[in-house]
């Protein structure tokens, strides 16, 4: 017996659950739905139109999804570990949080928001290290039905600043600074200079971490550790969870698009919840007493669905590790698999490229046989590195499960069930119960039957839908809604095999993925564009060993006579301090224009081919304003 009666246990139960989930949608969702604890039942289990677009689900219904993370494990599993630390440093000890010890924590900080005047609603901002406040911060949050923006600690001082004023936070939760590897990063110096721009923040919490010095802003900033003294001095720990509608926003969380700035991408309380567990019940096939380790980030949305809620709310124990998988060396992650035992490992297929790297001697001396299920996520995983990870980490005794899905999906769509359904190689092979895909070509028009590539849409609502972009719904439906009326449209390009396997291809937009990192091109060209001296340029991706796609500028120069190498070294710091290390440009070409079409227009797919190295058959160029601009670019390439 399993103990989540909807965990998928066979290929035939797979079958019946996906079939159901077609037929009737309601119906299914309304059954796995009624596993959770509501303060109310819903009215209605769906209403949506995709044309405006408008998504509700189990509307009328009302919870809080925290007690579903915490309260309603207490009896069963208080003293369960919920969450599993490891520091950056092995020398640090690590530590261990209960359900009860979490479920503690996370009241009494959501106790030292109510402190400071925060209400359902109103949006804070954190930036903080992988330790374990940041969960107890984003779950006091939620505990309190304020909207948490987490911003991944690798982005720079503007690019905080904008998500701060676009979602209008008034609080900023943030540490002194971070440790990751060798380095550290001065977190609270970054969101001073951040909160030049911000004047809606009126309040700082900062947690100790580094001890790095800081400024304390009077009036405005105070230490984590005095907010939770006041509270302790007020004598009541408990708080009560906060009513909230299925379809009140949980979080914004912001992800770069092919246009302008980064959107806001808006999840909703019921939806989310239900589909962040259910997925990873059956995705990772976790089982009660195993240990889950997931390698992202918080910052990002694998680390809301798969570190915090799905695990949470799951009642699993859940490893967070501060630091990088190759400090102290470049077996950290099989040290911390053997420490602790993992039984379900989930990373990122550049991590696991990086690792492969560093040769078989990290791995060799580790202990991995507590390993059950491994999952990668975030971009194509090629055969090379699947193999790797299959016959190294795996011993070829682990389903590896292959992941597809994005920040707007909330959880994963596509992805084989770990020991259920069949693994291929570099396939995410089938859709979840619930999510039904389709290919199109250019027009929209569906491509039906298998052996088939096409634009991956699909056409119905899930769960956990990307609901809006904050404060502008009309931009999401334009960038996800409009290009294929009625269609939900992904942005990736994909292939179906002759068994109905998805395989994802990458990107059709203007959109990177580097590292598993998204980049907007757009993005990285208006900071290239802020340097004194560049008139213009243009950003296409190219194929990288290690990162997946490396990020190549083409870079038109009037700023004088300099030596060329140290204005390149400018433009790569003119990026970082505009977007963050993240997404700095591997390679930078000066040229003396870039290939235009007679109206204007960047010919990027002239680019594309260059920067990847394709300097023949560049297709039909005769639309070009001035052709010879393409030889110089040819014999210039880097
Ligand atoms: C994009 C979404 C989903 C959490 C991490 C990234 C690519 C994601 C896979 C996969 C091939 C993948 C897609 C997608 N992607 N997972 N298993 N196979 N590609 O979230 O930053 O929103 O990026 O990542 O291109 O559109 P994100």
């Amino acid at each position: 017996m399993s103990y989540h009666s909807y965990q998928i246990r066979s290929r035939e139960q797979y079958d019946l659950a996906y079939k159901k989930s077609i037929e009737d949608p309601e119906g299914f969702w309304a059954d796995v739905a009624s596993n959770f604890q509501w303060q109310r039942r819903w009215e209605k289990t769906l209403e949506w139109n995709f044309e405006e677009p408008k998504v509700r689900w189990f509307s009328g219904g009302q919870l809080n999804i925290t007690e579903n993370c915490l309260d309603r494990h207490l009896a069963e599993r208080g003293d369960q570990p919920a969450i599993v630390w490891e520091p950056n440093n092995p020398e640090e000890d690590y530590r261990v949080l209960s359900y009860k010890e979490l479920h503690f924590k996370v009241c009494q900080f959501a106790n030292v928001l109510k402190n400071n005047g925060l209400k359902k609603g109103d949006r804070v901002c954190i930036y903080m290290p992988m330790i374990p406040e940041l969960a107890i911060a984003v779950l006091a949050c939620a505990r309190i039905g304020v909207i948490h923006s987490v911003v991944f600690g690798g982005f720079s001082a503007q690019s905080i600043a904008d998500r701060i004023q676009d979602a209008q936070c008034c609080l900023v939760i943030t540490a002194d600074g971070a440790h990751r590897g060798n380095k550290e990063i001065p977190l609270k110096a970054v969101i001073d200079d951040a909160l030049v721009q911000c004047p809606s923040v009126r309040k700082v919490i900062v947690l100790t971490r580094t001890r790095v010095p800081v400024s304390m802003i009077k009036g405005r900033d105070s230490w984590w550790e005095d907010e939770i003294r006041k509270v302790e001095t007020q004598g009541n720990p408990a708080c009560t969870a906060e009513v909230m509608d299925a379809e009140d926003m949980l979080f914004i969380l912001y992800t770069s698009g092919s246009t302008g700035k980064p959107k806001g991408v808006v999840h909703t309380c019921g939806g989310y919840m239900v589909f962040t567990n259910y997925s990873f019940v059956n995705v990772f096939q976790y089982q009660p007493g195993d240990v889950y380790f997931c390698t992202a980030d918080i910052g990002w949305i694998t680390g809301h669905s798969y570190i915090v809620y799905g695990p949470l709310s799951a009642g699993a124990t859940t490893l967070m590790f501060e630091g990088i998988p190759t400090w102290p060396d470049a077996g950290r992650f099989w040290e911390i698999v053997d420490k602790f035992k993992v039984n379900i490992l989930y990373t990122a297929p550049t991590a696991i490229r990086s690792l492969m790297g560093f040769g078989l001697d990290f791995v060799k001396n580790k202990d991995l046989s507590s390993l059950r299920v491994l999952g990668t996520v975030g971009e194509p995983i090629n055969e090379e590195a699947w193999h790797w990870y299959d016959e190294n980490i795996g011993k070829g005794r682990c389903p590896i499960v292959d992941t597809w899905w994005q920040t707007e999906t909330g959880g994963i769509l596509i992805s084989n069930l770990a020991g259920i359904t069949p693994a291929k190689p570099a396939h995410a092979t089938l859709p979840l119960p619930g999510v039904q895909p389709i290919l199109v070509d250019e027009k929209g028009e569906e491509l039906k039957g298998n052996s088939i590539s096409g634009n991956l849409c699909i056409k119905f609502p899930w769960p956990s839908i990307i609901r809006t972009t904050y404060g502008d719904h009309e931009r999401c439906r334009q960038a996800y809604f409009a290009t294929y009326p009625g269609l939900y449209f992904t942005g990736d390009g994909a292939l179906r095999d002759e068994e109905g396997n998805y395989r994802i291809t990458g990107r059709v937009d203007d959109v990177l993925n580097v590292s598993g990192h998204r980049i907007g091109t757009a993005e990285v060209e208006n900071a290239i564009n802020m340097h004194t001296g560049v008139v213009e340029s243009a950003v296409v991706g190219y194929p990288h060993e290690i990162k997946g796609q490396g990020i190549y500028a083409y870079v038109v120069y009037n700023g004088g006579s300099h030596e060329m190498s140290l204005v390149s070294k400018d433009v790569v710091q003119t990026v970082s301090r505009i977007i963050g290390p993240i997404a700095k440009p591997d390679k930078i070409q000066f040229v003396s224009g870039l290939p235009k079409t007679r109206s204007g227009k960047i010919m990027r797919r002239i680019l594309r081919k260059i920067a990847e190295g394709e300097l023949e058959n560049l297709g039909d160029t005769s639309t070009l304003l001035d052709p010879a601009v393409v030889e110089e670019i040819k014999k210039g390439k880097l």
